[in-house]
């Protein structure tokens, strides 16, 4: 069994590789001898020539972490934010179409325009109200397009871990730095620990489900449990790590930022949860262990 996973570098890339490392046999029959793990040095999704050249090795199970995740800027750097989210994923679909490999692929809650009051359930019609999330759901287009079959789309929301910048490391920052920060209380949705998400994705790709042949191309929603906004996610990060800063509540409107987000970008779990049998955590223990693991590495 040989498994790629893409973004090495990337939070959930590094969730998944903790995870792997610290099993000596992940389930399966595999070991953590089955997964490689790259980065944009061996494989660089901007460039075709470079996907086509690696891909001269074979696998069963891609998972694709990769991506260009910078919201604010994707609107500068359409053109990059689409090789990367779309082109490339395109590439990677035909890739694994011709390999006979599996693809999971990693997409977002901002697919949504967040207009409904309602968590989105898998079916609900996207409608993008940025640059990246076009070159998201272009890539989840070109991906089902291309594999009918054997293909997995995961959308996840607002991810933070202890790796890399995020909400909660730009948060602890601010929170040291200043007496009281504002955040945004209008746009309402619900984080994601990457190592519960990579969790997830192992689980996934031990099931019986996902290892059958032949099984229609599916998205999945897959965040933590509750919803909340960013105000309160703020003030939650600031109580565990007991910061004395003050969080004031403004409106996205009070806070304009390059891109525009969703409303409501809350999804329904259900589906994941019956189909691979899938244990979700309420996001406040799953932000207690991340914080928990930051000062351990302090
Ligand atoms: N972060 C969020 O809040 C969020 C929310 C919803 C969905 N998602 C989705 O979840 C997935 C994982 O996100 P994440 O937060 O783990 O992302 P991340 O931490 O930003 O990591 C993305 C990785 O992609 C790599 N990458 C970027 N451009 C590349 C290129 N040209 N070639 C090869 N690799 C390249 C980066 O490499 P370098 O390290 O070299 O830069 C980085 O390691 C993505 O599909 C993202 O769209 C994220």
């Amino acid at each position: 069994m040989r498994i790629l996973v893409t973004g090495k570098n990337g939070q959930l890339g590094r969730s998944i590789q903790k995870i792997v490392n610290a099993d000596t046999k992940i389930g399966n029959n595999q070991s953590p001898n089955d997964f490689i793990f790259v980065g944009r040095e061996e494989l660089n999704l901007s460039s075709e020539s470079s996907i086509s050249d690696y891909f001269n090795n074979k696998f069963d199970i891609i998972i694709n972490c990769a991506a260009y995740t910078q919201v604010d800027k994707a609107e500068q750097e359409a053109e990059l934010a689409n090789q990367i989210n779309h082109l490339a994923v395109k590439q990677l679909a035909s890739i694994a179409s011709n390999q006979r490999a599996k693809l999971i692929h990693i997409s977002t809650d901002y697919v949504f325009d967040g207009e409904s009051n309602k968590p989105y359930l898998e079916t609900d019609t996207p409608n993008p109200i940025n640059a990246y999330s076009r070159t998201k759901l272009a890539g989840e287009s070109a991906l089902k397009e291309i594999m009918p079959t054997n293909a997995l789309i995961i959308r996840t929301s607002w991810l933070y871990s202890e790796y890399g910048n995020n909400f909660v490391s730009t948060m602890l920052s601010l929170g040291r730095e200043r007496d009281e920060i504002s955040v945004v209380n209008d746009q309402m949705g619900s984080p994601t620990y990457a190592a519960d998400l990579a969790e997830a994705i192992l689980e996934i790709i031990k099931h019986k489900k996902f290892r059958d042949l032949a099984q229609t191309t599916q998205i999945y929603h897959y965040s933590n449990e509750g919803r909340i906004s960013w105000h309160e996610y703020a003030k939650e990060i600031f109580k565990i790590k007991k910061i004395e800063c003050e969080v004031n509540p403004v409106t996205s409107q009070q806070y304009p930022m390059p891109a525009k987000r969703p409303r409501n970008s809350l999804m329904n779990k259900d589906k994941i949860v019956k189909v691979f049998n899938i244990k979700i955590s309420n996001w406040k223990s799953s932000l207690n262990t991340c914080i928990t693991i930051l000062k351990k590495q302090q």
